[in-house]
């Protein structure tokens, strides 16, 4: 029996037994007003629903039945004091309020916050209807944008379960994660089309103890993308594309960022994306924090424009005044099992700041090839000095 039919069963043990057959409660978001037509507005019906669990006691299960609720910002908070488990069971499909008046800058529409022990799952549907904001996004021209809201943000969070979930068309990132420990999230589809701005698939910051598995993301930027201060993040399983592929970073923007100290991503199909793996840092700016320990294994690149690059002079608005080396430190990055196809010349670029140059790269068994078999790639560095291992196409740089 899968899990979710193993749930079904408990429900409806739970609702005929009630409390002492399941050790817990139920509460039913009908049970508050909701009209699940998908245009009336259902969000103090949620707000209301959520109130009564976080003032529950044990374990609280929060029922979203199929139907489709139009609902605009939310904000899901704890502490919870008396919950000692939270579910938010979702087999509905809440589609997004597009006013953007009604949304905070760098909000979520659905932010958690503060809670302890939450699973988010059953196969329910996050539609942030983005493509009437997506024209309001100036971030790609501005680096000091107004942020549109992030589908699902989880501030603060200790052990939480996402699983089986879909996230579609996020009027900017799909998922966001800060500060938060202890997080494992799996089956996900994360969809937004290949134009659409700031759509990344996963974000992640200041946050430990994360991974992420067998869940497929497609995307207008990036796949996942791990900011600044995190560390032990696990990657498994992942398909990736559109989009611009998983990235680390952009790092060193600000002032006081905390190191990226271990992340793994393997097991991993990257397909029709312009960048693979990429690893970028800010030029000319006062960011100096380390990145490091970082494992990329088994990762399959299909017609990547870029399937490996290591990039320390980002600089996307074409504002950097001077020609500042980046301060951030890269060191220890191994790439191992990395083959596919290149769909530019330049397969591998390890382009690393001239004020600290990259150590401790490794590339061991990396075969990517071109398109068109007649000409070879090459691989193109600076300030690094790299250790090969195992097969090399393109060949190291002399
Ligand atoms: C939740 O409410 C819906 C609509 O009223 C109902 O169909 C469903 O059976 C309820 N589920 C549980 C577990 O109470
Ligand atoms: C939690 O339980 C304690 C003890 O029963 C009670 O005093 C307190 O009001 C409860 N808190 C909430 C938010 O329900
Ligand atoms: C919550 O559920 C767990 C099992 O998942 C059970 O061990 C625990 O006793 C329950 N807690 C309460 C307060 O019902
Ligand atoms: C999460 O865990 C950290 C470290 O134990 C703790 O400081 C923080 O208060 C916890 N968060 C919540 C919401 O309980
Ligand atoms: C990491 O998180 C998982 C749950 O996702 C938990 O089982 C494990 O104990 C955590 N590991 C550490 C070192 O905290
Ligand atoms: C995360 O969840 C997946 C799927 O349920 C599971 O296979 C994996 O072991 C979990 N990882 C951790 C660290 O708990
Ligand atoms: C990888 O994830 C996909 C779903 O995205 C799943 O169908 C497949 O079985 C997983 N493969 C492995 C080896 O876990
Ligand atoms: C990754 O794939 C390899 C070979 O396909 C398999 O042996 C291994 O168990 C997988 N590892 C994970 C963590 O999925």
């Amino acid at each position: 029996m899968s899990r979710i039919t193993s749930f079904n069963l408990y429900l409806l043990l739970c609702t005929i037994f009630t409390n002492t057959f399941c050790q817990g409660i139920i509460i039913n978001v009908t049970s508050f007003r909701v009209r699940a037509d998908g245009k009336t507005d259902d969000t103090r019906a949620f707000i209301a629903a959520w109130e009564k669990v976080c003032n529950s006691q044990g374990n609280v299960t929060l029922l979203i039945p199929k139907g489709t609720y139009l609902v605009g910002p939310l904000k899901l908070r704890g502490p919870c004091e008396n919950v000692s488990s939270l579910t938010v069971l979702i087999k509905g499909y809440l589609k997004a309020k597009t006013d953007l008046s009604e949304y905070e800058f760098g909000s979520g529409w659905i932010e958690f916050a503060w809670i302890n022990g939450l699973t988010l799952t059953g196969g329910g549907v996050f539609d942030g209807q983005g493509a009437t904001a997506w024209p309001f996004n100036n971030c790609p021209t501005s680096s000091n944008c107004d942020l549109l809201p992030t589908n699902l943000k989880f501030v603060g969070m200790n052990r939480t379960v996402v699983d089986d979930i879909t996230s579609l068309n996020s009027k900017f990132f799909h998922l966001a994660l800060v500060e938060c420990r202890d997080f494992n999230g799996s089956r996900l589809e994360i969809s937004a089309p290949e134009d659409s701005p700031n759509t990344d698939g996963i974000h992640l910051e200041r946050s430990s103890n994360v991974s992420f598995s067998w869940s497929n993301i497609g995307t207008g930027d990036d796949c996942i993308s791990v900011g600044q201060g995190n560390s032990q993040i696990t990657i498994t399983n992942i398909t990736c594309g559109p989009g611009h592929g998983i990235s680390v970073g952009s790092l060193g923007k600000y002032p006081h960022e905390q190191d990226v100290n271990g992340l793994l991503v393997r097991n991993c199909t990257i397909s029709g994306t312009s960048n693979g793996i990429r690893i970028k840092t800010w030029a000319d700016s006062p960011g100096r924090s380390s990145a490091t320990n970082m494992k990329f294994e088994n990762i399959v690149m299909k017609h990547v424009r870029n399937p490996i690059i290591i990039d320390q002079a980002y600089c996307p608005f074409h504002s950097c005044s001077s020609q500042a080396p980046s301060r951030v430190r890269l060191s220890n990055i191994y790439f191992k099992n990395i083959r596919g196809t290149s769909l530019s010349q330049v397969a591998v670029t390890l382009s690393c700041s001239k004020g600290i140059p990259c150590k401790n790269i490794f590339l061991q068994n990396v075969h990517l090839n071109l398109i068109s078999g007649e000409r070879l790639p090459v691989s193109s560095c600076e300030n690094v000095e790299a250790r090969y291992f195992g097969i090399q196409m393109p060949p190291p740089c002399p």
